[in-house]
């Protein structure tokens, strides 16, 4: 990738963070600006985006929801799919008039959609008020890239290093007071032949394992009880680092902290589950019974070609493993549908993969495109007829086991997290299973971020609904 518009800069530097906030503070502070930013895609955006917002409170910017009333605007965008980068720039097109209205507003594009040469060139050319654009690993560069620009800068584009530094302590400011993400590695390197993270994020590089623990310490001491683990390979956790901690003991190290509370974390590579993280999960109660395990196809012909480094029966092997000694435990997975040459056979041996294993959610994608992959250049693109097709049966058939597994949770009592009013069932407050199934229940007093007991009395395939058990 052309690194041309990147800014020199030494590395690693929290403290130049702090001194370019302390420089944006003295042109903005005390002025009543606020900022807005708006996330795309995963829990790992969603967590950087707590740090922008983090940054931007140290700069003296307040937090607003309104793209209208903001002075600093930060989009932060997911280029996994297409659909997901059309959705950004559009919003990004949208915000043209709020810089019309506002000559002095400042609007940053951040994440994995700038991070690809030719959108960042797009942005150049096409969103001339777009006043700059950085990475996933560039996010401590805010301050910088701010107070240069709120200086008379020219417009920056900022394309990330392929080995960039891992950052510490840049601030943070988290939406919930129950629930909080903690990044522990960063980047992939794994080129699965459709993904473009490998590209955008840079290669695997883990936090060390006393600034992971202190930060989940601070957060069970402040009362937070769901604490997801991120990494886009949470299992090769450690590797190449010179501190001796693989992901299972880091698992185990965590779950040892005294508190009220459960550990998630995602996502695993089937190729990297071992045997160890299993056996580490059935013997700490911290550990939510939760497996998300992306298999995206069930033809080991296709996996091959996505170049997953496993077997579909290598799969079930782990699997099998984990329904042994975590029976209880909700399963989910990632399904990839029509990837290039994906066969009617091929595509027959993931519903019979779905109908063996049987989880309780099924995160499905039609195959999309992604420039400069290996699966981009690949023939025997699916018509789309047959991808809507294999999509409609592939989701009526989980629907089935769905609907089959839930009808298992009638009558029993389950401790959720309540996560305050329902949106689509007034009245309603919705809880959280320990496993992550929607469970719906009344109550006079529950609050949200409060652990409920609710018993099941009556189930669907997408929820549950239920009674408070005082
Ligand atoms: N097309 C469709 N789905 C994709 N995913 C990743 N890349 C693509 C792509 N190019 C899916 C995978 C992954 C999930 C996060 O997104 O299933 O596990
Ligand atoms: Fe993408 Fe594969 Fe890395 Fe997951 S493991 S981020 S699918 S390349």
């Amino acid at each position: 990738m052309n690194k041309s518009n990147r800014i020199k800069t030494e590395k690693p530097i929290p403290a130049d963070r702090a001194k370019y906030a302390n420089a944006v503070y003295s042109l903005v502070g005390g002025k009543g600006y606020k900022c807005f930013v708006q996330t795309f895609g995963c829990q790992q955006n969603e967590a950087d985006s707590e740090r922008i917002a983090g940054m931007a409170l140290e700069m003296g910017y307040s937090i607003t929801n309104d793209p209208n009333e903001a002075d600093l605007i930060v989009v932060n965008t997911c280029a996994v799919r297409e659909h997901a980068e059309k959705k950004a720039l559009s919003l990004i097109g949208q915000y043209k008039h709020c810089k019309s209205n506002k000559k002095e507003l400042v609007i940053a594009v951040c994440g994995c959609m700038p991070s690809q040469q030719h959108r960042a060139d797009e942005i150049k050319h096409k969103y001339p008020y777009v006043d700059f654009t950085f990475g996933t690993s560039d996010l401590y560069m805010l301050p910088e890239l701010l107070y240069r620009r709120l200086s008379g800068a020219k417009r920056t584009f900022v394309i990330p290093e392929d080995r960039p530094p891992v950052v510490e302590d840049i601030p943070v400011v988290r939406e919930s007071n129950y629930r909080a993400w903690v990044s522990i590695m960063y980047g992939c390197n794994n080129f699965c032949s459709y993904c473009i993270v490998p590209y955008v994020r840079g290669r695997e590089r883990s936090r060390h394992p006393d600034a992971i623990e202190a930060e989940v310490r601070g957060l069970i001491a402040e009362g937070y009880k769901d604490i997801t683990l991120l990494g886009q390979n949470v299992n090769s956790y450690g590797r190449g680092c010179d501190f001796n901690c693989d992901f299972a003991d880091l698992l185990e190290r965590l779950a040892s902290i005294e508190g009220d509370y459960k550990l998630h974390f995602m996502t695993s590579h089937p190729k990297d589950a071992t045997k160890k993280l299993v056996d580490v999960m059935a013997r700490n109660e911290h550990i939510a019974r939760q497996f998300h395990l992306p298999l995206q196809s069930g033809s080991s012909e296709i996996l091959r070609r996505m170049n997953r480094g496993y077997t579909a029966e290598k799969y079930i092997e782990i699997l099998d493993y984990i329904k042994e000694k975590l029976p209880d435990a909700t399963l989910s997975t990632d399904i990839i549908v029509a990837f290039p040459g994906e066969t009617d056979e091929d595509f027959e041996k993931t519903l019979e993969l779905l109908s063996y294993v049987k989880y309780d959610m099924v995160f499905s994608f039609i195959y999309s495109p992604r420039n400069g992959t290996p699966a981009a250049t690949m023939e025997c693109v699916i018509p789309d007829d047959v991808k809507a097709e294999r999509m409609r049966r592939l989701l009526d058939l989980q629907t089935e086991i769905a609907d089959s597994l839930n009808a298992k949770c009638l009558g029993k009592t389950y401790r959720v997290i309540c996560q305050g009013q329902s949106k689509n069932n007034a009245g309603m407050l919705e809880g959280r299973t320990e496993g992550n199934k929607i469970l719906l229940f009344a109550s006079d007093t529950a609050r949200e971020g409060d652990y409920v007991n609710v018993k099941v009395t009556e189930t669907h395939a997408y929820a549950l609904y239920g009674e408070e058990v005082k």
